[in-house]
């Protein structure tokens, strides 16, 4: 799952806002609608493994969910009508006003840490920040970004730990940040199915994600695939069936020293 949060410092937390000017009664909703757009939108189609959290004055949640989204349309003006209708149904708890679209009383602190809950690793995209390497980007992540106006000094405070990438020197728009990062991750997962080996076999999930787990500690990325031998039941005797620890070419040596120095000799193919 990708995660976006997107700050909205103007943005209004009211629904009494018109939808003829985003850009300047509504504090720039434009830039966050187009924020989501550039989340989700490929053409013709959704990315289904996608939530998109803005967060307005930080006082108000509205959580987009990939996989439960309807009425989602690519125009910014109808995403700003769904965010207004969202905004007519605000109460204590959160409340779900059309499908896959949440809204509740939130602080930054409290969207932080339901991430942390949920297993997300929190990034903040900044100018200052240190180059994004798309293979060292946890998985899970989730990329904090501002609006317009630069992260305010109570959101620096709350992100301070947080790890800062940068795009490039230039200050990008919100929108194409996200699309720049999808960019990134997208290459990312296509190349880690590509060019994969056999690196290890072992009997067993458990000890599969165990050595999984060890490589990806290592900064070395591994797929597990369960191995079924042409005519032979995925089950042997013992209920466990074969796992392959797949690595890329070019990382095989050194997992295959991390493995042996842990484990075991690693299974030659
Ligand atoms: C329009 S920029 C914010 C305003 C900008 N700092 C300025 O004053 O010109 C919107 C957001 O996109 C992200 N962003 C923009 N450019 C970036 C870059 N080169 N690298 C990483 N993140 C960037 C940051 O999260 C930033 O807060």
């Amino acid at each position: 799952m990708r995660r976006f949060v997107l700050l909205g410092h103007k943005a209004p937390i009211t629904p009494e806002f018109t939808l003829n000017d985003l850009p300047g009664g509504a504090g720039r909703l434009d830039l966050l609608c187009r924020g989501i757009g550039a989340a989700f939108f490929l053409s013709h189609d959704l990315r289904r493994d996608v939530e998109t959290v803005i967060l307005l004055q930080d006082q108000v949640q509205i959580r987009f969910i990939g996989n439960k989204l309807k009425r989602l349309n690519p125009d910014e003006r109808s995403t700003a009508a769904l965010i207004k209708h969202a905004l007519e149904k605000l109460g204590e708890e959160e409340v779900q006003s059309t499908p896959g679209i949440f809204i509740a009383p939130r602080t930054l602190p409290m969207v932080l840490d339901r991430l942390y809950q949920e297993g997300a690793h929190p990034i903040v995209l900044h100018e200052e920040g240190i180059p994004i390497d798309p293979f060292s980007i946890p998985t899970n992540p989730v990329f904090f970004l501002s609006d317009h106006q630069e992260f305010s000094p109570s959101d620096e405070e709350t992100l301070a730990s947080l790890p800062r990438l940068s795009l490039g020197k230039r200050a990008l728009h919100t929108s194409q940040c996200i699309t720049i990062v999808h960019y990134l991750l997208d290459r990312r997962d296509d190349d880690t199915q590509a060019d994969l080996v056999l690196c290890h076999k072992v009997w067993g999930e458990p000890k599969a994600l165990l050595i999984k787990g060890l490589l990806e500690d290592c900064g070395l990325p591994a797929n597990l695939v369960m191995h079924v031998p042409p005519s032979i039941l995925p089950i042997n005797v013992d209920g466990l069936s074969e796992v392959r620890i797949m690595v890329h070419e070019r990382d095989l040596p050194r997992a295959r020293d991390i493995i042996t120095d842990y484990f075991e000799q690693p299974a030659e193919e």
